[in-house]
């Protein structure tokens, strides 16, 4: 087939290496204002101040004064609670049983699962968010449904289905053997097609026997190709019931790395409330842990310690965590983030808050070959975004001074309404004035 040449003008911004903690001049960050970013087949070819030559073929997409970022990663998000986001007055155990479970129930339906997926990953697509690692239900057909619909998309996620086996209705429970059938059925068909993914993952240790644990724990020790998704720690009364449920355990983290579940493909939400210990044991698994600020906030669950996590030499990623997050926009998220920190009386840079979000992501995922960053090779992943919408970004943007400046004040009062287009391996997916492609 022909060579398809795609070169897109615009401010290029994205991370070559980790941005350090409270760095605002870093050797990190690659700006590259008004450059063209090439894309052959999908594929970042390199980037270049000038424009390429349009008789060799290249399809030339004007976006000067518009920003141009990797596509972002949500390493923590839940298809089915779009739902229930933004539902009033409870905290986590209450807001399960409340507001969560139900929704969730109705993913037994394939017809709903069908559209619950579409809509999820068209909804991500419109917030920047081009790469996911997603929670569905504990129904086979919520799994099928959303991998069918990112393959359409050419979307790399990384998902599977939800092991529940107690402490939850009749309707969302599985049990040991039905749910690792169903395991090896679905990861023998979808694991490693395209950019699908599958990881192991038990809910949270309380919706999950010691042996259904156990079970999951040896799926990952039989292919260390899977992923691994769970919650840890992210409440105080979850914590005291983790306690009674698992009464030898040292700690929370502790029932997870009993059953084998640490290990460097594995991806824990929130770790709020976690001791030096843990931080160690997560540090030496590789393990990774997802911090999910407007979950964290909205539940009122607590306030994510990033640097002890980071000092400890633990992987941090970002998230969404929506539905128990109030927005899909990683700018939101971000701000959010930045928040968090400034109340421990600390400051998350720009460059720390986008690098988790991109590349960050990425490298934790150990997807960075993959995606993430403009190097040369990796999948065209790309959103373009204004610099400013409305007469309050515009006339911040007209003040700022200096790059960290400008891009800080972007992160905290940009969000979808800023976004142009969304590319998938260098295919439009989302635009602005034409609505989705697919
Ligand atoms: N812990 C167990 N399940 C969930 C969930 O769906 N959302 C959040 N935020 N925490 C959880
Ligand atoms: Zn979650």
């Amino acid at each position: 087939s022909p060579t398809s040449r795609l070169a897109l003008r615009g401010d290029l911004l994205d991370f070559v290496a980790q941005a350090e903690w409270g760095e605002l001049e870093t050797s990190a960050l690659r700006f590259q204002p008004d450059h063209w970013l090439l894309i052959e087949n999908g594929r970042v070819q390199g980037t270049q101040a000038q424009a390429p030559d349009a008789a060799e073929g290249w399809d030339l997409q004007d976006f000067s004064g518009r920003l141009i970022l990797p596509g972002f990663i949500d390493s923590h998000v839940h298809c089915p609670q779009l739902d229930v986001i933004a539902s009033y007055g409870a905290e986590l155990l209450d807001w399960l049983n409340t507001y969560t479970f139900p929704a969730e129930c109705r993913y037994a339906d394939p017809a709903v699962a069908q559209q619950g997926a579409q809509r999820f990953l068209d909804a991500l697509l419109a917030h920047g968010t081009t790469a996911a690692v997603v929670f569905p239900t504990v129904h086979k057909v919520s799994v099928e449904a959303l991998f069918a619909a990112a393959e359409q998309r050419g979307m790399r996620l990384i998902t599977g289905k939800v092991l529940m086996d107690r402490n939850a209705p009749p309707a969302l429970l599985d049990d040991v053997q039905s749910a690792e059938r169903d395991c090896l059925d679905l990861i023998s068909r979808w694991h490693g097609r395209g950019r699908l993914a599958y990881a192991v993952t038990p809910r949270f240790a309380p919706t999950s026997t010691p042996a259904q644990l156990a079970m999951a724990g040896a799926l990952c020790r039989a292919d260390a190709s899977l992923f691994m998704q769970t919650h840890v720690a992210e409440n105080r009364d979850e914590v005291r019931w983790v306690a009674e449920l698992f009464p030898t355990a040292r700690s929370y983290l502790d029932v997870y790395e009993r059953a084998g579940l640490l290990h460097p493909r594995a991806l824990l939400a929130h770790g709020i409330w976690l001791d030096e210990a843990d931080r160690r044991a997560l540090a030496r698994s590789g393990a990774q842990l997802v911090f999910c600020p407007s979950s964290n906030l909205f539940l009122g669950s607590g306030l994510f310690d990033w640097p002890a996590a980071h000092q400890a030499g633990v992987n941090i990623s970002l998230a969404s965590d929506v539905g128990g997050g109030s927005s899909l926009s990683m700018q939101r998220n971000l701000l959010d983030a930045y928040k968090v920190q400034a109340l421990a009386g600390r400051r998350m840079t720009a460059w720390s808050g986008l690098y988790a979000a991109t590349r960050g992501a990425a490298e934790a995922l150990g997807l960075a070959q993959e995606m993430g960053h403009f190097g040369v090779g990796t999948l065209a992943d790309v959103c373009v975004w204004d610099w400013a919408q409305g007469p309050v970004a515009r006339a911040r943007d007209e003040v700022v001074r200096g790059l960290h400046e400008r891009v800080f004040a972007w992160m905290c009062l940009s969000d979808e309404r800023n976004l142009l287009r969304s590319y998938v391996s260098g295919k439009i997916r989302y635009s602005r004035d034409e609505g989705m492609k697919g």
